[in-house]
């Protein structure tokens, strides 16, 4: 068991200021994911968890224990990163045996636990193989392996999937979730730029803004009622429409935020515009449509689109499905 509480930090490089006021409470075994755009602040909030950042000031505590002034190696915290860094010259065993082999730990322990993670990583196939003659993905797996053979209590992981191609990516994707599944106990907290490993792994996730949070909540939570523009415009891939000024006046709102799944031809629709191009992906198509803003709408439909570029369409939202925002980005009742 092992929760994990961020309490009033503060970080600064210097006398710029880079994460301010993080109040977090993650639950034993949850999973979460931080997301936010470049630059601000999610790995250098893993690493205030993990230690390897000491924090400006406030609290770090993990199962309400103080941790501020404990080392990394102790806090029972594992962390993986972009770049796997496994040593070359060492089988897969090796590398994965080699924190268990500097503790002095049995011969026959050690076996059984690289054993149980390479089972749950399904890496067994590969324990007598170098690293060089591993994919991407199987690095990873690897390095995510030699992380669980310590039995952390919290796992750290800051963009594992970054590096593999999109196959590997969902591969690998699966194979974290399978793990998340095979350790409920242990809490890991993961960030990533993908909107769809953050939507599918997480049990909630963090939205972080200018190394502040902007919403804590579960994937849907998020994804229905966001707290505000940015969130709004920051989960959900394709992004979520924004209308503006007069198109935006009849809903009494500066800014009317819409899904692309959310939006229908229709003749009654409130807006019209023309068709710059749509994109058919065999399952469904994305129309995109000038409405004489700086950026086109997006329209999602299922199956085929036969629009042609140049085609006026009149369109507008499925029922309540939009979200209204007042000039400073804020939610309107
Ligand atoms: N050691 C350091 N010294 C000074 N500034 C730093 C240091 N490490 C990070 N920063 C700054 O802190 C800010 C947050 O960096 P951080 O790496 O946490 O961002 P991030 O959200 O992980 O971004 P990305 O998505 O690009 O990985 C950035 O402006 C970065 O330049
Ligand atoms: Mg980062």
């Amino acid at each position: 068991m092992s929760s994990l509480t961020v309490t009033n930090l503060f970080k600064s490089y210097g006398n710029v200021e880079i994460l301010k006021d993080i109040n977090l409470a993650i639950d034993s075994g949850e999973f979460v994911v931080f997301v936010g755009p470049s630059g601000c602040g999610k790995s250098t909030l893993l690493r205030c968890i993990s230690g390897l950042e000491t924090i400006s000031s406030g609290t770090l505590a993990i199962d309400g224990q103080e941790v501020n002034d404990i080392a990394p190696s102790k806090r029972g915290i594992a962390m993986v990163f972009q770049s796997y860094a496994l040593y070359p010259h060492m089988t897969v065993f090796d590398n994965m045996a080699y924190s268990l082999k500097l503790q002095h730990l049995p011969k026959e322990d050690i076996r059984a636990k690289v054993n149980a993670a390479a089972e749950k990583l399904q890496l067994t196939p590969y324990l007598d193989r170098h690293p060089r003659t591993l994919s991407g993905g199987q690095r990873q797996r690897v390095a995510i392996g030699r992380a669980i053979v310590r039995d952390p209590k919290v796992f750290l992981f800051d963009e594992p999937l970054s590096n593999l191609d999109a196959a590997l990516r969902v591969a690998t994707r699966l194979e974290i979730a399978r793990l998340k599944a095979s350790l409920p106990q242990t809490t890991m907290v993961y960030v990533t730029h993908d909107q769809v490993e953050a939507m599918t792994l997480a049990d909630r996730i963090v939205v972080l803004n200018a190394g502040r949070i902007e919403q804590v909540g579960t994937p849907m939570e998020l994804y229905d009622s966001p707290k505000s523009l940015f969130v709004a415009g920051f989960i959900g891939s394709p992004k979520m429409n924004f209308i503006t000024g007069e198109q935006a006046a009849p809903f009494g709102a500066h800014t009317v935020g819409v899904r692309a799944e959310h939006l229908d031809i229709s003749d009654s629709g409130p807006w019209s515009g023309t068709v710059i191009y749509s994109e058919n992906l065999g399952s469904d198509s994305f129309i995109y449509i000038d409405i004489g803003a700086t950026e086109p709408l997006v329209l999602r439909q299922n199956g085929k689109s036969s629009r042609t570029p140049g085609e006026v369409l009149r369109f507008g939202p499925q029922g309540q499905s939009f979200h209204c925002f007042d000039a400073q980005g804020q939610p309107l009742a």
